[in-house]
C-alpha cells in the first residue's frame, strides 16, 4: 500500500511511471516506459522556468480569505495555481495562466511610501496583500490551508517509521516523509525566478537555474538552493560570423581569465541583490572560493540560496543524478535512507568542513547500486555509449556526455528488496578497501587510487578530481565503523522485525528507526570521545536492545 503511495508521488514529482518496476514484472528485462517520463531534465526545467515567469508571490495577511483574494486577483487574468505557506508571515504563490496577466498586476500595483524611510522603487514580483479599505478579507474565515515546506523533527521521524510493519515500508515512508514536494519545488524556481529579474538588469536574456538537490530528485524539504547564472542563452553568443564579407560584433569588456569574467558578474549582480533584492538579506560574496558564489538568505521563501554563474558541469551532475534516480524507484529510497542516516549521527553537516558531503553520499549510492552481482543501475560510461548525436557535450574539455532519452536503457533484473540493499550497502562500505581504491561510478567498478586523500571519488566529469578531497581519516573512520554498527544492528532478529504491537501506541524504535537513533558517542562529547572509542557503540546497542525487551515484556 506504502509502496503504491509512494509510486504515485515520485510519478507526479518525475512524470515517470514506475510500473514496469522489477516488483511488478519479475524475471524479465525491461526498460523505463510511460508517457511522460520521457521528458528529458531540460524539458522539465524549461517547463518550471516559464511556469515561474509566470507567477508573484505575495505576502498576506494570516487570516486571508482564499476566495475573496482569488477573486481579487483574478482581475488581472486566469489563474492556474495558487497554494499558501508559512515563512515569517503567511505567503502566497500565485501562478497565472499568461504572462501578460502580469503586466496588469504591475500597472495596479503601488510602490509603498513609508514615513522617515524611503524606498528603492524596483517593481519585483514579491508583492504584499494591503486591506485598508472596508472590505473585510477575513470573513470570519480560518487561516489558509498552508503547505508545508519544511519537514518533520528526526524525534517525530523515528516514531512514525516505528510503526511500520517492515524495514521496506519504513524506506519508503522516510522518503515520502522527506522528499520536496511540488508546491516546494515551483517555490524554488519562482526564487529562482524573482532573481533573474535582478540579474536582468545587466542581462536580459540570462536565466537563473535551479541545480543541485533541488531539481536531481534527492533533495530534501529545507535544503539550501544552488542557482546557476546562465549567460549561454543570450543570443549572438554562438553566432558564426560570416567567413567573408561585413558583420557586426559587440564591443565588450574583457578579462584575464573566465574566473575573472563570472567573480566581476557575481561581484556585481551580488551588489543588486544586497542593494535592491527585497527578501533578500545576509548577503555574503564568496568570490575567492574554487567554485565562486554569492550566498544569502531568502526570508521570504525561508531558503540558503547559493548563486554561482558558469557552473555548468553542476548542471550536468544534477541531470545525470536525475537520470539515476528515475531508473529504479529503489535508487531514490536508497539515498534518502543513506543521508538521513549519515545526518542523523553526524556524518554530513550543513557545515562545510572536513565531512563527507551529501553529494559524496549520493555518487557512493549510485556505485554500490552499480556493483550488485546484477547492476541495479548502468555504469556511465554505457550511459554515454547510449547517447544520440545532439546529447553530445563538452564543457571545458570534459567530455559531459551521456544518454537523455531514458527509454534507450535496459536495465537488468535485479529484485532485491529495499531492506536487503540497506544492509548490503552498509557491509559493502564496511569492508570496502578504502585505503587503495577509489569510487568511479564512470567504470563502475573500483580503481587504483591516484592521489593519497583518505577517501576518493572521481568526479564523474572532471576525472582529474576528487568529489571528496575535503573528507580527512577521522570522519572516513566514523563512517566505516558506523556502517559495520548498523549492518550489524541489521542481522540482529531484534532490530529488524516489527514489534506485535506497531500501530498500537507502543513503538520502541526498531528497523531503520533505530538506526536514527543518536548514538551515545555524540551525546558523550568530545572529551570523552577518545577513551571511550568502542564503547559508545556497544552502549547505543544495549540500551536499544533494553527497550526492545522491555517492549515483548509490556506486549
Ligand atoms: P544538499 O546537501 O541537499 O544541498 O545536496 P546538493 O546535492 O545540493 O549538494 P551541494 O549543495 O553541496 O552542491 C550542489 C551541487 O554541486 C551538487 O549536487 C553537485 O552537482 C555539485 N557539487 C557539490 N559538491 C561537489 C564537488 O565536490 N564536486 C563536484 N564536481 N560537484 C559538486
Ligand atoms: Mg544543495
Amino acid at each position: 500500500k506504502c509502496f503504491k503511495k509512494v509510486d504515485s508521488c515520485f510519478q507526479r514529482k518525475f512524470g515517470t511511471s514506475t510500473a514496469a518496476t522489477k516488483t511488478d514484472a519479475p524475471n524479465k528485462k525491461y526498460t523505463i516506459d510511460s508517457k511522460d517520463g520521457n521528458k528529458s531534465f531540460y524539458t522539465v526545467q524549461e517547463e518550471k522556468i516559464e511556469q515561474a515567469e509566470r507567477s508573484v508571490l505575495i505576502s498576506c495577511p494570516a487570516k486571508t480569505n482564499e476566495k475573496k483574494f482569488l477573486n481579487y486577483l483574478s482581475r488581472h487574468g486566469d489563474i492556474n495555481k495558487c497554494f499558501f505557506y508559512e515563512s515569517y508571515g503567511t505567503y502566497a504563490v500565485v501562478e497565472f495562466s499568461n504572462k501578460e496577466s502580469l503586466v496588469s498586476l504591475h500597472e495596479g500595483t503601488a510602490i509603498p511610501s513609508i514615513n522617515h524611510e524611503a524606498t528603492v522603487p524596483f517593481k519585483s514580483r514579491l508583492l504584499s496583500l494591503r486591506n485598508t479599505g472596508p472590505v473585510d478579507m477575513s470573513n470570519g474565515q480560518s487561516a489558509p490551508q498552508c503547505q508545508p515546506q519544511t519537514t518533520i523533527h528526526i524525534n517525530d521521524l523515528i516514531q512514525r517509521l516505528s510503526k511500520e510493519n517492515s524495514i521496506d515500508q519504513q524506506i519508503s515512508s522516510l522518503t515520502e516523509t522527506y522528499q520536496l514536494t511540488e508546491e516546494n519545488v515551483c517555490l524554488r524556481f519562482l526564487v529562482c525566478s524573482l532573481l533573474k529579474d535582478i540579474a536582468a538588469a545587466y542581462f536580459p536574456e540570462c536565466t537563473i537555474r535551479p541545480f543541485g538537490s533541488s531539481v536531481n530528485g534527492f533533495g530534501k524539504l529545507g535544503c539550501d538552493l544552488d542557482m546557476f547564472l546562465d549567460l549561454d542563452g543570450i543570443s549572438g553568443r554562438n553566432l558564426k560570423r560570416p567567413k567573408a564579407g561585413l558583420s557586426l560584433e559587440y564591443q565588450t569588456k574583457r578579462s584575464a581569465s573566465e574566473r575573472a569574467c563570472t567573480q566581476s558578474i557575481l561581484s556585481v549582480i551580488g551588489e543588486c541583490v544586497d542593494q535592491f533584492g527585497p527578501g533578500c538579506v545576509g548577503v555574503q560574496k564568496i568570490l575567492q572560493a574554487r567554485c565562486p558564489l554569492v550566498r544569502f538568505a531568502h526570508q521570504p521563501s525561508g531558503f540558503q540560496c547559493d548563486l554561482t554563474a558558469n557552473n555548468r558541469v553542476a548542471m550536468k551532475s544534477s541531470e545525470l543524478l536525475y537520470l539515476y534516480g528515475g531508473l529504479d524507484r529503489r535508487v531514490r529510497c536508497l539515498v534518502f535512507s543513506v543521508r538521513c542516516w549519515a545526518r542523523a549521527h553526524s556524518i554530513t553537516s550543513s557545515i562545510p568542513g572536513a565531512w563527507i558531503s551529501n553529494f559524496s553520499l549520493t555518487v557512493m549510492v549510485l556505485f554500490f547500486l552499480q556493483r550488485r552481482t546484477i547492476p541495479i543501475l548502468p555504469t556511465l560510461d554505457h550511459l554515454k555509449e547510449l547517447a544520440g548525436p545532439l546529447d553530445k557535450s563538452v564543457i571545458e574539455g570534459n567530455d559531459c556526455t551521456f544518454v537523455s532519452d531514458v527509454t534507450k536503457i535496459q536495465l537488468q533484473d535485479n529484485t532485491e528488496t529495499l531492506e536487503q540493499l540497506l544492509q548490503e550497502f552498509f557491509e559493502f562500505y564496511s569492508t570496502f578497501a578504502f585505503n587503495r581504491m577509489s569510487i568511479n561510478i564512470r567504470k563502475g567498478r573500483e580503481q587504483n587510487k591516484p592521489e593519497v586523500s583518505p577517501l576518493h571519488i572521481q568526479n564523474p566529469f572532471e576525472p582529474a578530481l576528487n568529489v571528496s578531497k575535503n573528507v580527512n581519516g577521522t570522519q572516513l573512520e566514523r563512517f566505516v565503523a558506523l556502517c559495520r554498527e548498523s549492518a550489524w544492528m541489521l542481522q540482529q532478529r531484534e532490530f529488524n522485525v516489527p514489534h506485535s504491537g506497531s500501530g498500537t501506541g507502543n513503538n520502541a524504535p526498531w528497523g531503520l528507526a533505530a538506526l536514527l537513533m543518536p548514538s551515545v558517542s555524540q551525546v558523550a562529547g568530545v572529551k570523552g570521545r577518545k577513551k571511550r572509542k568502542r564503547e559508545p557503540a556497544s552502549e547505543r546497542i544495549k540500551g536499544l536492545l533494553e527497550s526492545l525487551k522491555n517492549r515483548e515484556v509490556k506486549s
